[in-house]
Parts: C-alpha cells; structure tokens; sequence
C-alpha cells in the first residue's frame, strides 16, 4: 500500500527522516513506533502529501481521495458543533461530494457513536476537552470509509477507556482499510500491529510482522516466583550451583530470575532442578519478551 525508498527529510543541517525504506503491506495494521523526535510526524506527514520530501521515492497505491489522515493535535472551526465537523469532513472526503442526505446522517451518527461522542455531539467544538478533540478527529478520519488511514498518535490525549475503544475501533478496522499509526505506546502497537517499523533519529532500526522482532530477541530467561524472600534465597544458591545456569538472581521480593544457555535445556531440566529445593513454587514461567525491551535494546 505504501512504499518509500531513500525517504530523507531535512531541517536545514538536521535530517528528521535519513534513507527511510517503509513498505506498509496492504490491509495491514502497520506501528510506526519512536522515541520523541524520531520522525513520526514528518514521514505520516510526507506520506499524506502535507509535506515535501528532500530526496527520495514514495508510493502510495491509492488516489489521495482515499487517504484519511488524523494529525497529532487535530484542531477544528471552535464554532462548529461536533456533528457539524464531522458532516463536513464527510462532504469533503467523499469522492463527487456528499451522498443523499439521509445516508450521510445514519453515517455521521455511527461514526460519532464509534468515536464516544454521541452525548457531546451537538455541542461547539470549541468548548471540548483534548481527548474529546482526539475522539472527534477519529471521527472525522473514519466518516468517509478511506481506504488507507493515517493516524498520529491517535491515543496519545485519551484516558484508559478512550484508549481502549480506539485500539478496538482499529482492531474492527483491519480488513477493510490499511491503518499506518504512529505511537510511542508500545503496549499499544504490540495489542494491535500485525507489522510493525521502529523508528529511531530518522532511521528505521527494525521493520516486518511483530513476531519476528519478538522472536528474534528470545533471551533463555525464567522467571520463578516464590512464596517468600527466604525460599527465593534457597532456591537462587541452589540454582547458582548448577553447571547449566548461567545465574539465579533474586528480584522483586520472592522472584529468582535465572538465565540458561539454551531455552531447550531449562525446559528439561528446570523443573527437576526445583523440585530437589523442596521449595514450593507459585510458578516458573519463561520471560516474555515485551516490545518495549526489544524496542529499548535496538534504540539505545
Ligand atoms: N518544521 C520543522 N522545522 C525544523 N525542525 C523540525 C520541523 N519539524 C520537525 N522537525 C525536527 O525533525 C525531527 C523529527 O520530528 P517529528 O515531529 O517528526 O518527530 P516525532 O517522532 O513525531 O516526535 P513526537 O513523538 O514528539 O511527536 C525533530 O528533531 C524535530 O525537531
Ligand atoms: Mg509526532
């Protein structure tokens, strides 16, 4: 759906974006994660036709009647009512003007509804809080059915709940539109990405499906949990003494975290291993490999 080669965007001396190669998969719901001032803003920018690249190709594989794009702090005429903004972003996202009239109103309702903004709909925008300008840009972006959407950071204003139904509104997204967003909750990309790209001073460190950043950074750790200190504190020594672990470190109270050469070998032998403590184990599980690690292991 998106493609870009040798992407360079540059602010006088400083280069926001430096030979970026995106290729965003059609019908996919594609996490551009970053650090701040990784260069999020500017290449959804470039890739919405906003801004103007310094070198380099883009492609994107629809016409920009199809494109919706959510900007990172969505603003709106203050006088205008939510459902106001929303009929107008309708009118003017879809191609040869507004539909008939009664269709475009059940749209405009559905939309505000998916957004949370029902109850506030008929209110000026210019009284609504961040969060609600955020949930109303989501609206704006969805009203029209576009075939790619674009968003910038579209959870970043939002509390728990707003965080939720927007990740939901995503998730019922994928098949029918290709959704680039960009975040820099990571929690977020890794509940909903299928692809992912890390973006990091202008250059993408790691792109492709999300499993292969995570399995390509399984580290061979276990996590016990204990009942208590002390019996975290036998088990750590008697860990320790064994040829196959490379260390048992007690954490975090009654937790040993043990780190093994080879996954494999833990599974056969780590069991065996602390049933011979006599300790009661609450669980031994092996350590999950977050994104947020992999994420700070690749930027820093
Ligand atoms: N108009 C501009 N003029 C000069 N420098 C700019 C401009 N826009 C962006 N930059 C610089 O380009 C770099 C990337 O900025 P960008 O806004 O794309 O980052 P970001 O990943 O969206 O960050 P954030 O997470 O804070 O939104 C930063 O160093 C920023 O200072
Ligand atoms: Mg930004």
């Amino acid at each position: 759906m998106i493609r870009t080669r040798g992407l360079v965007k540059r602010y006088g001396a400083h280069a926001a974006l430096d030979g970026v190669d995106l290729s965003v998969p059609a019908g996919s719901v594609y996490g551009l994660a970053g650090p701040n001032g990784a260069g999020k803003t500017t290449l959804l920018g470039i890739l919405a036709g906003l801004k103007e690249s310094t070198e380099g190709e883009v492609t994107v594989a629809v016409t920009p009647g199809e494109v919706a794009v959510l900007p990172d702090t969505p603003k709106f005429d203050p006088w205008l009512t939510g459902r106001e903004v929303v009929e107008l972003a309708l009118a003017l996202g879809s191609p040869g003007g507004p539909g008939p009239a009664r269709r475009d109103a059940d749209r405009v309702d559905e939309v505000l509804s998916q957004s949370g903004l029902s109850e506030a709909s008929d209110r000026r925008c210019g009284g609504y809080s961040r969060g609600m300008l955020q949930r109303l840009g989501i609206a704006c972006t969805l009203v029209a059915r576009p075939t790619l959407i674009l968003l910038d950071e579209p959870a970043s204003a939002l509390d728990p709940q707003g965080r939720r139904e927007v990740l939901d509104l995503i998730t019922t997204l994928r098949g029918q539109a290709t959704v680039l967003f960009s975040s820099h909750i990571l929690g977020d990309v890794q509940e909903v990405c299928d692809a992912v790209g890390i973006l990091h001073q202008g250059r993408l460190l790691f792109q492709g499906p999300l499993s292969d950043l995570l399995v390509g950074r399984a580290v061979p750790r276990y996590v016990v949990r204990l009942r208590t200190k002390p019996d975290a504190d036998v088990v750590a020594a008697a860990l320790t003494a064994l040829p196959w672990v490379h260390s048992a470190t007690v954490s975090d109270g009654a937790v040993v975290q043990v780190e093994v050469a080879t996954l494999g070998q833990a599974e056969r032998l780590l069991p065996g291993a602390l049933a011979a403590t006599g300790v009661p184990v609450v669980s031994l599980a092996p350590e999950a490999v977050s994104l947020e690690r992999a994420f700070l292991e690749l930027t820093s």
